[in-house]
């Protein structure tokens, strides 16, 4: 193998650039890493991972949505890390983006953090492994439905063969997560490959290069669920499987006809009057809910209003106001500034204005 590059402190760096198209239409307006699980920004629920794993030097290549990441991260001091914002100027592919990132990164090995995807249980056991293990690399392995979709494994035993993009025949149902150790031989491996089909500089390509050229590279396979929250229902089983462990915290404040039930998170400035809460659910900062039913695995984000309406399985992004929706709204994401409102009195017509890539499932 060839030798670990310097042993140093471990950097982290998480990709925050990409357009989120699969996200459409929550990402017109914003960036799909700042989409929340739980009520907290997916990007967030990285940063504070790699905090705890007490990797705190972290580079954050930004591409079109960078306004917004700088205002929501900042300096990363409130994570307890320090941040140095990496600009990349088009979408170019993943090993782009870590190439763009050498001068930042220099001689340390790192962590490479694709800032859409999400562990349950965090990494701090990978990066105890990659610290402590000799490999110039380490990737994670999570069997998939859709093999297609995904940079896949094909292994022979538990050695690692050979890493493909998205491969019309799969070898295995093995994908390579968003979620990679290298040390700096990475950075000759991305000096020689070329781009793809779709004109990027794909990381599995550059993983191929590193077993090719006799580094060592350590494939094991994760016991974690991992989602990549690219799309629109793994971002509700994301939230559904964070909520699962919620602790139940009453910053905000409701009132004696309402019942609180279960593990129920109201954030500062929250109230729910007349209204009952089944938890697990979270209810965001400034979040009204009068005279409505709040079910099992719902996270109402910020400064929104539920009122006279039923809601469960379900995120709500910030600022959306729902009112008197006849039926309940189940397993749904709905986006921010939206205003959902049924009324009373027949005919029960719809009066509707849904953007480009709208989704609505009537009964
Ligand atoms: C990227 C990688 C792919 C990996 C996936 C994990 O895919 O190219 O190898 O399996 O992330 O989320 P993309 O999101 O660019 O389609």
């Amino acid at each position: 193998m060839a030798e670990q590059s310097s042993p140093g402190e471990l950097k982290g760096l998480v990709l925050a650039g990409g357009k989120g198209t699969r996200l459409r239409p929550f990402t017109y307006t914003g960036a799909k890493q700042l989409v929340p699980i739980a009520n907290k920004p997916i990007l967030f629920h990285a940063i504070e991972q790699l905090a705890a794993s007490g990797i705190t030097d972290l580079g954050i290549v930004v591409g079109d949505t960078k306004k917004q990441i700088v205002e929501a991260v900042g300096d990363g001091s409130r994570f307890g890390v320090s941040v140095t914002y990496i600009d990349q100027s088009a979408p170019l592919g993943i090993a782009h983006a870590v190439r763009i990132a050498e001068p930042f990164l220099g001689d340390s090995p790192f962590i490479l953090f694709l800032g859409d995807n999400f562990l349950k249980e965090g990494i701090a056991s990978y990066v105890e492994q990659f610290r402590s293990g000799e490999y110039n690399s380490l990737v994670l392995l999570s069997p998939v439905d859709d093999p297609r979709s995904f940079g896949i494994a094909e292994l022979d035993g538990e050695r690692l063969v050979r890493v493909i993009e998205k491969p019309a025949q799969p070898p295995s149902n093995m994908a390579v997560i968003g979620i990679y150790f290298f040390d700096a031989n990475v950075f000759d491996a991305i000096r020689q490959i070329e781009p793809s089909p779709r004109g990027e500089l794909e990381i599995t390509d550059t993983i191929q290069k590193l077993i090719d050229s006799g580094c060592s590279v350590r494939a094991d396979v994760i016991k974690d669920r991992w989602i990549d929250t690219g799309k629109h229902d793994d971002l509700l089983e994301a939230n559904h499987l964070f909520l699962e462990d919620l602790t139940p915290a009453l910053m905000g404040r409701h009132d004696e006809a309402s019942q609180i039930q279960g593990r129920v998170v109201l954030e500062e400035g929250a109230e729910v009057v007349n209204s009952r809460i089944q938890g697990p659910a979270i209810i965001g900062e400034r979040t009204r809910i009068v005279n409505s039913y709040v079910g099992p695995f719902t996270s109402i984000y910020h400064d929104c209003l539920v009122a006279d309406t039923e809601i469960s399985g379900s995120v709500v992004l910030e600022n959306t106001r729902i009112e008197q929706v006849g039926h309940r709204i189940e397993h749904s994401l709905i986006g921010k500034n939206v205003e959902l409102k049924g009324h009373e009195r027949r005919p029960h017509g719809y009066a509707l204005i849904l953007g480009d890539f709208s989704k609505l499932h009537l009964p």
